[in-house]
């Protein structure tokens, strides 16, 4: 049976303590233990960047951290990027420029952006690909996660280009959607 630990965390600014087993990860602590379920358990295995929370400012993978390593660290969760003066201007760009659709890459995807900008105001396009190259996404095909890093930047404004209009399908088989007579 696991040995449980006494772990003290330090977590959006609030001290935590708990008895977790001692292979317990930090992802599981935030998730399960605590509640803060927007960091995302994607791979579980450091592949996908969906657990990304910041320690000491820096982005580091939950999934393949153990809670009892991280007790002498500063922990930022995506659910304490959030200031007093509301969003975080990572998180207000994502929303404007429409750089987000299931969602699920998101919490990551900016923590990781707000660890770049906080060492780097005014990143190269590359550095921000090199910055994001850990988080995956599956919907959005990155180009208006990079406008929103920009965005937040200050180094442009959220572009108002309009959704691209579908062409209308051709019909796949005219003689389908040719009347049909039936004889009584
Ligand atoms: S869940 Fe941690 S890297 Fe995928
Ligand atoms: S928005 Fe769905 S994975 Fe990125």
């Amino acid at each position: 049976m696991a040995k449980t630990v006494l772990i003290r965390l330090d977590v959006n600014g609030e001290k935590r303590e708990l008895a977790v087993p001692s292979q317990r990860t930090l992802l599981e602590a935030l998730r399960y233990d605590l509640g803060l379920t927007g960091s995302k358990q994607g791979c579980d295995k450091g592949d996908c960047g969906a657990c990304t929370v910041l320690a000491d400012g820096e982005p580091i993978l939950s999934c393949i951290t153990l809670a009892a390593d991280a007790q002498d660290r500063r922990i930022t969760t995506i659910e304490g990027l959030a200031g007093p003066q509301g969003l975080d201007e990572v998180q207000r760009a994502f929303a404007d420029c429409g750089a987000l659709q299931c969602g699920f890459c998101q919490p990551g995807m900016m923590l990781s952006a707000r660890a770049l900008l906080n060492s780097c105001p005014k990143p190269s396009l590359d550095q921000i690909k090199h910055a994001l190259s850990g988080n995956l996404c599956r919907c959005t095909g990155y180009t208006k996660i990079y406008e929103a890093v920009q965005v937040a930047a200050g180094m442009r404004a959220a572009s108002d280009r309009k959704p691209v209009q579908s062409e209308r399908a051709e019909a796949s088989d005219s003689v389908a959607h040719a009347p049909k007579e039936f004889a009584p």
